[in-house]
């Protein structure tokens, strides 16, 4: 099918854009990385990256880590400080390109080689508008894993989320306890906040401010303020108010899990890397339901590999349950539907949350103060890139600051935030319809009606996300094949709650607008609105609680569907130290393991969870006696 076909309304001027992302989108992505391997040489960076151990495995290792993501990498990394322990490291996807360090290309990554690709059945209460009904999830499938295609922000959650935690039984997580771990990962390099209590400088993980944020981002900040909220370090003491985003990024270019944690052991000779690997099973004896090793494809050829201590799944919130599962850890019922002898009869898959809320809710501008995609001059941007690390490519584009606050459900007194206002000076119809409208899968219709009217004009967005889902989701088998990708299941708004929050959001949103600033430089709601919820009055709660249902926006933020909990707790698959109930000699360490998603991103939790895991493995196996005396 020819663009033109596909989207039989598209005005003439969006054809050349849309030809560029999909047509000669990769060709363009392999000429930048060529470009920028010859010209930046220290974002290629040779010299450190991890190198592939082929196929010289060993028979056995100490430590078997599944997924290289934002947690796996920090395991291994930390696991291969101890020189008697052989760990192997296995990813099912390559080494990082080197065009998703610019911050302003991450986005490009979405539906590449690098992207599982996620896609959720259809359903009629969320992402009816979506391509054929059925929300697109990007997810990593990188050495670094979604840490590389992700937007960067660096968020720890609200100290109550980890409180709720341990009120919950689960001992050593509560903020006190989980803080340390932070602060061991964190490298500050925000001047303002080198000296806070709440970040520490010197660790493997550089955190910083973006190298450029467009004026409009200063103008809504100062609408924040005229609202009345206040300017707010979104890690420190109070987590209500408006912050410039800062983030795990190097020189102002980004720094995955992979860069900071594995580069630097490259050269430990009992850390052994496997690219292109991807682990169909984890193999546990019936009778004694110990780990006794996996099974993974390279290259074409299968190979079982033995793990003499453990097994840590951190293959993400959505293939660690799905590996669990083939492996006979899962609920009953479900295992024996597809002939998978039962290890352990647990909850997995269950639990599934997330930050949603409505997309595409955009404000148009009368004043130039936003990123136009034809506006910018890609040579300068490429240059000034390049030779000063400056210029819009350095902005995630997508979302430079934002803003916590309450809705009118949640109790304002105790300071945890159920709403995040994520604002975009890049927005579905500013940048042309070349990034975010592949990166959210918005279909053609929703398009035509919302963005098309309004292609290339100055605009902003804004993102009103739930912080506090009530609604849980399911990840389940979709047959017993390994590569068949599970059946996902997000069911979201199924509490009504949720949508009444959702749609709070937006009226926050649309009071930010209001503001005298925003009003000075011509802000207006989008007049333009979908089919789907034409019959609605607009703009009204009916609408946009329609809207949100149609046009329905993730975070990315998967978390829960391996729940920690105490052992009384029917929900739970792993113990507070992680460990999977039932079987020994296996854990499963990433966000899958939150019992309640925390109120904030979620990067940065799932490598705090890594460091903590490390440090409870090394505890669990090792005689600190004879270490430390
Ligand atoms: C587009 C996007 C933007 C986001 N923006 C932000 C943000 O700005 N800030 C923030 O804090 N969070 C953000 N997030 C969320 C955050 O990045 C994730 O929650 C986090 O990276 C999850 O870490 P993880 O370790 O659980 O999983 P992942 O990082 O996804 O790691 C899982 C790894 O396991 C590998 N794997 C899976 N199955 C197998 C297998 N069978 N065999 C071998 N390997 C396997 C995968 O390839 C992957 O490398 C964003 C997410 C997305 C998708
Ligand atoms: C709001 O929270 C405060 C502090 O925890 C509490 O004292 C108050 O009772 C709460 N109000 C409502 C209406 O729940």
């Amino acid at each position: 099918m020819t663009l033109r076909q596909r989207l039989p309304n598209m005005r003439s001027t969006l054809g050349p854009f849309l030809a560029f992302r999909t047509e000669l989108g990769l060709l363009s992505i392999a000429a930048l990385d060529l470009m920028l391997s010859i010209l930046r040489p220290d974002l290629a960076d040779l010299a450190s990256r991890p190198l592939d151990v082929g196929h010289e495995f060993l028979k056995s290792y100490d430590f078997i880590v599944v997924g290289a993501g934002s947690a796996g990498a920090v395991v291994a990394s930390r696991l291969s400080e101890i020189n008697s322990w052989n760990v192997l490291l296995l990813e099912a996807g390559p080494d990082e390109p080197i065009f998703t360090d610019v911050p302003g290309l991450g986005g490009g990554s979405a539906r590449s080689n690098i992207d599982w690709q996620v896609r959720t059945e259809a359903d009629l209460g969320y992402c009816r508008s979506s391509q054929g009904g059925r929300c697109y999830f990007p997810q990593g499938k990188v050495l670094g894993g979604t840490s590389v295609l992700n937007g960067m922000l660096y968020i720890r959650g609200n100290r109550r989320d980890y409180d709720q935690w341990a009120a919950d039984g689960n001992e050593g997580w509560s903020y006190d306890d989980v803080l340390p771990y932070f602060l061991k990962s964190e490298d500050m390099r925000v001047e303002k906040y080198k000296s806070s209590s709440y970040h520490a400088t010197g660790g493997l993980l550089p955190v910083e401010e973006m190298r450029f944020n467009s004026p409009v981002t200063d103008e809504l900040f100062k609408a924040a303020e005229e609202l009345g909220y206040p300017e707010i370090d979104v890690n420190g003491e109070s987590q209500t108010g408006f912050f410039r985003f800062y983030g795990t990024l190097r020189n102002g270019f980004r720094c995955s899990t992979s860069k900071a944690f594995l580069r630097p052991a490259r050269n430990r000779k009992n850390l052994h890397v496997s690219m292109r690997s991807t682990v169909l099973k984890v193999l546990i004896d019936g009778e004694t339901k110990r780990v006794v090793g996996v099974v993974f494809d390279k290259d074409g050829r299968r190979y079982v590999v033995k793990a003499t201590q453990e097994v840590i799944l951190s293959a993400g919130a959505f293939r660690s349950p799905h590996l669990l599962l083939l492996s006979g850890v899962g609920p009953r019922e479900q295992l024996d539907h597809f002939g998978i002898p039962v290890v352990s009869d647990l909850p997995v898959g269950k639990n599934l949350q997330d930050h949603i809320s409505l997309g595409a809710l955009i404000f148009l501008l009368e004043d130039p103060i936003s990123t136009i995609l034809t506006r910018v001059n890609v040579f300068s941007a490429l240059t000034q890139l390049l030779f000063s690390n400056k210029g819009p490519l350095m902005s995630n584009g997508a979302v430079e600051i934002s803003g916590f606050v309450h809705s009118r459900y949640a109790n304002a007194s105790e300071n945890w935030p159920d709403l995040a206002l994520y604002f975009k000076s890049v927005t579905e119809n500013n940048d042309g319809g070349a990034f975010l409208r592949v990166l959210e899968g918005l279909s053609d219709e929703v398009f035509a009606d919302l963005v098309e009217p309004i292609l290339l004009k100055d605009a902003f967005g804004i993102f009103p996300c739930i912080l506090h889902p009530y609604s849980r989701g399911e990840v389940s088998l979709r047959s017993s094949n390994p590569r068949d990708p599970p059946i996902i299941r997000p069911n979201y708004f199924s509490d009504p709650r949720d949508l009444a929050v959702a749609v709070d959001g937006v009226r926050l949103a649309m009071l930010l607008s209001e503001t005298k600033i925003m009003k000075a430089h011509g802000a207006r709601l989008n007049p333009n609105k979908i089919r789907g919820c034409a019959h609605f009055e607009y703009p009204s709660d009916e609408y946009w609680a329609c809207a949100a249902r149609e046009i329905t926006m993730s975070a990315w933020h998967f978390a829960g569907t391996a729940k920690m909990g105490p052992s009384y707790d029917p929900e739970a698959v792993v113990d507070p130290r992680l460990r999977v109930y039932g079987v020994r000699g296996l854990r499963v360490v990433d966000s899958s393991i939150m019992p309640i998603i925390v109120s904030g991103n979620t990067n940065a939790p799932a490598i705090m969870i890594a460091e903590k895991a490390a440090d409870m493995i090394k505890e669990d196996k090792l005689d600190f006696q004879n270490i430390f005396s």
